[in-house]
């Protein structure tokens, strides 16, 4: 696509509490664009919480949601994505996502991950015994996918507003820069 701007929306990546959700509203505040939580339309779609569908139905009934939606978002413009965070592990996934959004990755340690998790009862994968070591897990299983990110941004100790202003600046940069 030499000399054509197919970057049309913003793809947020990580784990669960890195920030997606969080930045990727203020990110879309800011560029007027509008934001979409693909837990959220899943949850809109099933009629039910993302807990119960992963109760009641198993997490591959949820992961076929997941893989239904990222098709769909091929046609949006002027989004912001924000995605489950294990929807970039499978391949197909971020590979559709690249063909129309600049990905990025929000990066945060385990200890920090926790930290902003732990207060929360909706994630299903980290009610477990040790929390904290399943985040550990999950994360070192899913780095080389987070990592094939277009742009990787560490949220250690950078406040929402931070992390939005770097991701727009980075989203503009490579929509002036031909593909
Ligand atoms: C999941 C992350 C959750 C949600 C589901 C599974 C995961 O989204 O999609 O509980 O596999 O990491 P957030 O990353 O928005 O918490």
């Amino acid at each position: 696509m030499i000399g054509t701007h197919s970057i049309r929306n913003l793809a947020l990546i990580g784990f669960m509490g890195s920030g997606k959700s969080s930045v990727g509203r203020l990110a879309a505040d800011l560029l007027h664009f509008t934001f979409l939580d693909t837990d959220h339309v899943i949850e809109a779609r099933a009629g039910k919480s993302i807990t119960d569908i992963f109760q009641q139905d198993g997490e591959p009934i949820f992961r076929d949601w997941e893989r239904r939606i990222v098709e769909e978002l091929t046609r949006r413009e002027k989004t912001v994505i924000a995605t489950g965070g294990g929807m970039p592990a499978i391949e197909v996934n971020l590979a559709s996502l690249k063909t129309h959004a600049l990905v990025v990755c929000l990066w945060a340690s385990p200890e920090t991950i926790w930290e902003r998790v732990r207060g929360h009862a909706h994630r299903p994968l980290l009610n477990e015994a040790d929390p904290l070591e399943r985040i550990r897990q999950l994360l070192t299983a899913r780095e080389p996918h987070y990592r094939q990110a277009g742009v990787l941004v560490n949220t250690e100790r950078r406040s929402v507003r931070e992390v939005a202003q770097h991701v727009i600046h980075q989203f503009q940069m490579a929509q002036s820069t031909p593909r």
